[in-house]
């Protein structure tokens, strides 16, 4: 099996999304963010073929059912909810992985997803999971529910918060996977859990986040802030996706952002098992934040691509000047309240065991 890596640091981060062929591409935008660039990618071959035991694991035990998933739950009016199920709005890449992670937990509990279209219904009834579009206004409440649904496909996102608030039963934890993007920091200074945000009003994007976040708290629920998230596309796979939901995108030898901006990141699946930690110690109105602790600059992240001897063509370089800088993440602070460590220390790691 070829070797195969997404990287898909949406938003505040960058983008690159390997396929059969290793792609990956860094567009900026006019606000200096970078950005999904949907121009059709050019290829680049990978070298190497490893398939790690975790993955070999992913394959033979994330398909188990625990229980029949229907087709729609909400529709189903003799739906039994258990101590330990679990709602996911949003099963994409991280609630899939959440799910997973949940089941290790806790075997034999029922996993339900609320997503916005049918697209991907087929997908999670086969790896366990029963989905529904409808939102019956709280008519089935659960113990346990995980907001996984990114902002950009929703045009009433904070109406989706309160939809997902209503549908826990207040008994376990409700927790909102949000972004580190809120973080008032733009110098590559350093930034924790104590820095203060972005005031409202500043920016629309962080304004939807800062928003959605206030409701969760307001339900008694938690926030987790993540940073830019990475996942293989090995693991995309036996997520049970038939296709990518991911922009393929261009490869660039040369981008026109500075190289020395810092990014922060975490893998997919630190991130889940993060969440899941989190969903577990019922906090409550707290917010906690998800990195890797080894930020790096968008020239030190190409140059560890390139050096990891995976890519048959090499990026070349950086050409901004004028963009803003990022931020040093580091959520030590979490990581002891949480009781919480990741498995992919760096980005260095994930590339060493891939
Ligand atoms: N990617 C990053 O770098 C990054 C960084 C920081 C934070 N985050 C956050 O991490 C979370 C997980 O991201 P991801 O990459 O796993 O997402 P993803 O793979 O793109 O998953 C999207 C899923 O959300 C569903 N969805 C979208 N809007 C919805 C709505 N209003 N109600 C119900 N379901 C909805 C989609 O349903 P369909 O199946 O119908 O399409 C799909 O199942 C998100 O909250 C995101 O904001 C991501």
């Amino acid at each position: 099996m070829g070797l195969r890596m997404i990287v898909h640091f949406t938003a505040t981060n960058i983008c690159f999304n390997p396929f059969n062929h290793f792609s990956f591409g860094f567009t900026c935008s006019n606000s200096n963010k970078l950005l999904l660039s949907k121009t059709p990618s050019c290829g680049i071959r990978l070298k190497s073929t490893p398939l790690s035991l975790y993955l070999s694991f992913m394959a033979t035990n994330l398909h188990v059912s625990q229980s029949a998933p229907t087709h729609d739950f909400e529709a189903t009016p003799s739906l039994q909810i258990g101590q330990y199920d679990l709602l996911i709005v949003g099963p994409g890449i991280l609630g899939r992985l959440v799910a997973h992670t949940w089941r290790q937990e806790y075997p034999g509990c029922q996993v339900f997803g609320q997503t916005l279209t049918t697209d991907h219904h087929g997908e999670l009834i086969e790896i366990g999971i029963s989905p529904s579009l409808n939102w019956t206004g709280g008519k089935h409440k659960f113990p346990y529910v995980i907001f996984c649904a990114p902002p950009y496909q929703s045009s009433d996102y904070n109406g989706y918060i309160r939809l997902a608030a209503l549908s826990w039963n207040g008994e376990g934890s409700f927790l909102f996977t949000s972004s580190s993007a809120p973080y008032d920091c733009n110098d590559n200074g350093s930034c924790d859990e104590d820095t203060p945000v972005v005031p409202i009003g500043r920016s629309r994007r962080t304004d939807v986040l800062l928003n959605a976040e206030n409701i969760v708290l307001e339900f008694g629920g938690s926030v987790v802030r993540l940073s830019g998230l990475y996942i293989s596309f090995v693991e995309f796979n036996l997520l049970g996706f038939r296709r990518s939901n991911l922009s393929m995108l261009l490869f660039k030898g040369i981008v026109e952002c500075r190289p020395d901006h810092i990014l922060n990141l975490i893998h997919y699946e630190d991130a889940a098992s993060l969440s899941v930690a989190i969903l577990k110690k019922k906090f409550g109105e707290r917010i906690f934040l998800g990195c890797d602790n080894h930020p790096l600059s968008r020239q030190e992240i190409m140059d560890l691509v390139n050096q990891s001897g995976k890519l048959s063509k090499k990026f070349e370089k950086f050409i901004g000047t004028n963009d803003p800088l990022g931020k040093k993440l580091n959520n030590s602070r979490t990581r002891q309240e949480v009781g919480w460590e990741p498995k992919y220390s760096s980005f260095a790691h994930f590339l060493e065991t891939l």
